[in-house]
């Protein structure tokens, strides 16, 4: 080897080792930087502090709010505003014991009285008993304002179908149909045993048209009395353009 060539190897591997020397003060930088632009994100107004502690339970209560439609129904933070046939629960927690609340969210409200409104739907098969005590301590803490507790977005101008499977997860329906419509979520008392799966071949020959799938979406249909769990009525609370992205959506789904 002559001796350019070793004066060359040795700026070579000077030039490796001032790399990787580079590459770590890199690396570390970037590590610190990402941990102090976190804290800024988190820290609420502008002022880096620490992150405000929310009672676990009240949080998990929120996110389930927001998971089984109750936002949709009663108005984001139980506002109100969705339809005169739904109440806001602003002020519920004051107004109803413990008890009551878990016997409202477990059992529902009204489903009989009269089919053609919106009723509070029956919970108690599909939401844990841990879930429903999340909720009831959120609705007592005043339905707080909770980071990240927001419903899912609906995609515009992107389809029917895809702004429908964001409406399914928005309006809850995938916490009683499965993800895909796949169906079985237990319903012991009701006659199939089970919510009805919205694909495969008996809902494929049933509900043949967009109006019969459209129309049990409106008018819901009540299986019998708690703890049966009924299909919802969501007329007056869903628009047509959403009744139509739904049925676009379930189109997609297995046949
Ligand atoms: C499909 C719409 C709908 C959904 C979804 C819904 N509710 Fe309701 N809810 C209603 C209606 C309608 C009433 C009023 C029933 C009545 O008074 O006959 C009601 C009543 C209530 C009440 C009693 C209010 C009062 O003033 O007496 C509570 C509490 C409640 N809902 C909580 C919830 C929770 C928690 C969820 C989510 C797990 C939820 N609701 C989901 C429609 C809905
Ligand atoms: C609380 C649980 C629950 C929620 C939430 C719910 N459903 Fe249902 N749904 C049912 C039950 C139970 C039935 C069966 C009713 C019957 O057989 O009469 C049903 C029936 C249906 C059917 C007819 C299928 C069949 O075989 O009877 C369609 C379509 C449907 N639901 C769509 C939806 C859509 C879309 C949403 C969301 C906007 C939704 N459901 C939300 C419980 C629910």
């Amino acid at each position: 080897m002559r001796k350019r060539d070793n004066v060359l190897l040795i700026l070579v591997g000077g030039a490796a080792v001032a790399l990787v020397v580079v590459v770590g003060i890199v690396a570390f930088a970037a590590g610190h930087s990402t941990r102090s632009t976190t804290t800024v994100t988190v820290a609420s107004g502008t002022t880096a502090g620490p992150v405000e502690q929310i009672d676990p339970s009240v949080a998990a209560g929120a996110h389930d709010f927001v998971q089984f439609a109750c936002a949709q129904c009663h108005g984001e933070q139980g506002k109100g505003g969705v339809s005169p046939d739904v109440p806001a629960l602003v002020d519920i927690g004051k107004q109803e014991t413990v008890t009551q609340l878990r016997q409202i969210i477990d059992h529902g409200l009204g489903e009989s009285a009269n089919p053609t409104k919106p009723y509070m739907p029956v919970w108690g098969e599909v939401i844990s008993r841990k879930q429903v005590s999340d909720l009831v301590a959120y609705l007592r803490a005043g339905l707080p304002e909770v980071p990240n507790a927001v419903p899912q977005a609906v995609p515009q101008g992107q389809g029917e179908a895809v702004a429908g499977g964001a409406l399914y997860v928005r309006y809850g329906c995938i916490n009683c149909h499965g993800p895909n419509g796949l169906g079985g979520i237990p319903n012991p008392q009701s006659p199939d045993k089970a919510i009805p799966p919205l694909s495969g071949a008996d809902f494929r020959s049933e509900f043949d048209t967009p109006e019969k799938i459209t129309e049990i979406i409106r008018t819901g249909s009540v299986l019998g009395r708690a703890p049966i769990v009924s299909m919802p009525h969501w007329g007056g609370i869903l628009t047509d353009a959403d009744y139509n992205a739904l049925v676009a959506y379930i189109d997609t789904l297995k046949p």
